[in-house]
This record gives structure tokens, C-alpha cells and sequence, in this order.
């Protein structure tokens, strides 16, 4: 396993492995691996013969007052993870390496970008397309592996990929849970145990939008009684948003006629999680 943290090192690798014919899988991340993130990876080596995983902590996705400092760090241990995988590359570049002082070009998707955690957190999505349409033109994939964790930034980044004519196709995972139904994510690690039994009323809520979209309730009744699932499982919570939207258009859909997305963002403490369901009538 090669370890880079040269954007023209990197460049020389890929253009030595694509010439014998390989084939290159990409996944970003922000390190801090977990299941969710080795979902992507066991992907990517079952579809493509050079794996290369990148772990960023990007500072221009994070809001003045997120947790861009706090964000864990643990390169020792992802690389361990990484190597046990089988993972060809790891580029861990610094914040110098992509961003130079003089740095002043953004990419920016405007349409999908108005909806969800893009309400909630402007600038968000244009600090994540710059840096992955970065890392693919450092990269060059012919894959690049995306978690429906995160649903509204794989589809901002498959709209990007169209928009700018990158040559390459993106896949997206399923959410990996805990067994009791949370969805893994890095920031569970900022969580007491008390607020770990909290976070589980986001799948729960969830589970309960499942059966109600199933017989056949509509949009305001599911998101109240979602409100009132999660005040009752989690009282010191904070609701960031509930929406049910258009899987295509992530606008609010008023009455369910095919698939929705279910998607949420809860405060637990400090902890802002995310998690979503696609559900079908
Ligand atoms: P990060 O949060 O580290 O996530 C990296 C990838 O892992 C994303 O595609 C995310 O959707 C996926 N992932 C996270 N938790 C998952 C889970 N429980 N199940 C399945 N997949 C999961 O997303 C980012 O980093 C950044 O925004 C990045 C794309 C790297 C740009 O900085």
C-alpha cells in the first residue's frame, strides 16, 4: 500500500497503473473509517483493480461555527484499516497540498444544493464539489464510490459529474447501520452514552415514516409524528429538519404518489446527524 501526500506524486502512480491497464476505484473520505466507509471500499475492489481511498478533512465544507477543528482525526488507525482492506493508494494530502494561498476557484452546483442540509448549511456543497471535483482530476477514476448516507451529496456530485463532463460513473452504497439500527457515522464518536440511545430515534422516526407513507398517510401527518417520536425518545434533542421530497428534485412532496426520500437532521448535543430512507408507496 502506497501512502501520498503529493498531488504529482499521485499523478505519476495513476498514470503508471492506468497505462498497464488498470482499471481505478475512488473513494473520498474525511477519515475516521467505518463500516460505512469499508462498504465502499470492499465495492471498489470487487469492480476495479487499483483502489485509491483519500482521507481529507475538508475545511471549505465546514460552516465558521461547525466542528471542522473537532472533526476526529486518526490517520494511524485509518491506515491500519485501509492496508487490512487491501487498498492500493491512500492520498492524505494537507490543507496546503489543496489549498494554495492564492487558491479563488469554486465549483458550485445551484439547483439540488437550495434543498435539505443546503438550507441549513450554505456553502456546504460548493466546499464539497470543489474538493471532489479536485480529487478527480488528481485521481482520474473510472469509479467513484459515494454513500446514500449522505444522499443529497451523491446526488449533487452525480449532477456535477454531468454538468462538467467528468469521465467517470459513480456509484452509490446502501447505509451501513449498527445493529440496532443507527447509521454509522464519524461524528457518532462525539456522543455520551446517554445521547447514543437518543441518536436511535432518528431510525427509529424513519421506521415509523416507512409504515405510515405504506398505509398511506401524507407528508404533514408523517413529519408530526416523526416531531413526536423523536421529543419523546430524545428530549434534549433538536430538530434540524424533517422533509419528504422528490428522490430527483429533493423538493417537498406535498402528496405521495411513487418513491420518497425521508430524509432528517437531528442535534443530538453537540452532534448534528444525519440520516435518511427511501421509501416506495
Ligand atoms: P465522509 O463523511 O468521510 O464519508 C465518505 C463516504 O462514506 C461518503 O460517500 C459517505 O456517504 C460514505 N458513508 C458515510 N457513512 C456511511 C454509512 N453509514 N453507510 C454507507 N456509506 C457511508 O462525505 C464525506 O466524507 C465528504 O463530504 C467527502 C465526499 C470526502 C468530501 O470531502
Amino acid at each position: 500500500m502506497i501512502v501520498l501526500r503529493n498531488v504529482k506524486k499521485v499523478r505519476e502512480i495513476i498514470n503508471k497503473v492506468k497505462k498497464r491497464g488498470d482499471t481505478v476505484g475512488f473513494i473520498p473520505t474525511m477519515g475516521a473509517l467505518h463500516e460505512g466507509h469499508i462498504s465502499l471500499i470492499k465495492e471498489a475492489k470487487k469492480n476495479t483493480s487499483f483502489v485509491v481511498v483519500s482521507i481529507f478533512v475538508n475545511p471549505t465544507q465546514f460552516g465558521p461555527h461547525e466542528d471542522y477543528r473537532k472533526y476526529p482525526r486518526n490517520f494511524k488507525k485509518d491506515k491500519e484499516i485501509l492496508k487490512q482492506e487491501g487498498v492500493d493508494l491512500i492520498f492524505y494530502p494537507n490543507v496546503k497540498a489543496m489549498y494554495s494561498k492564492k487558491f479563488s476557484t469554486y465549483v458550485e452546483e445551484i439547483e439540488l444544493s437550495k434543498y435539505l442540509c443546503g438550507k441549513r448549511r450554505p456553502g456546504h456543497f460548493k466546499g464539497v464539489c470543489t474538493i471532489v471535483a479536485k480529487l478527480f482530476n488528481i485521481v482520474l477514476p473510472d469509479i467513484a464510490y459515494f454513500g446514500q448516507k449522505d444522499y443529497q451529496q451523491a446526488v449533487i456530485i452525480k449532477r456535477m459529474v454531468k454538468d462538467l463532463n467528468f469521465s467517470l460513473k459513480i456509484k452509490v452504497m446502501p447505509i451501513v447501520r449498527e445493529k440496532d439500527g443507527l447509521a454509522l457515522s464519524s461524528r457518532n464518536t462525539y456522543l455520551t452514552s446517554h445521547q447514543r440511545k437518543e441518536a436511535l430515534s432518528l431510525y427509529h422516526a424513519l421506521k415509523l415514516a416507512y409504515r405510515m407513507v405504506k398505509n398511506k398517510k401524507q407528508p404533514p401527518t408523517i413529519i408530526k409524528a416523526m416531531q413526536k417520536l423523536i421529543k419523546k425518545e430524545a428530549p434534549s434533542s433538536k430538530i434540524d429538519y424533517i422533509n419528504i421530497v422528490d428522490p430527483f428534485t429533493l423538493q417537498d412532496v406535498r402528496k405521495i404518489e411513487k418513491r420518497v426520500l425521508v430524509a432528517l437532521a437531528i442535534y443530538i448535543g453537540k452532534a448534528r446527524l444525519i440520516d435518511n430512507m427511501l421509501i416506495k408507496r
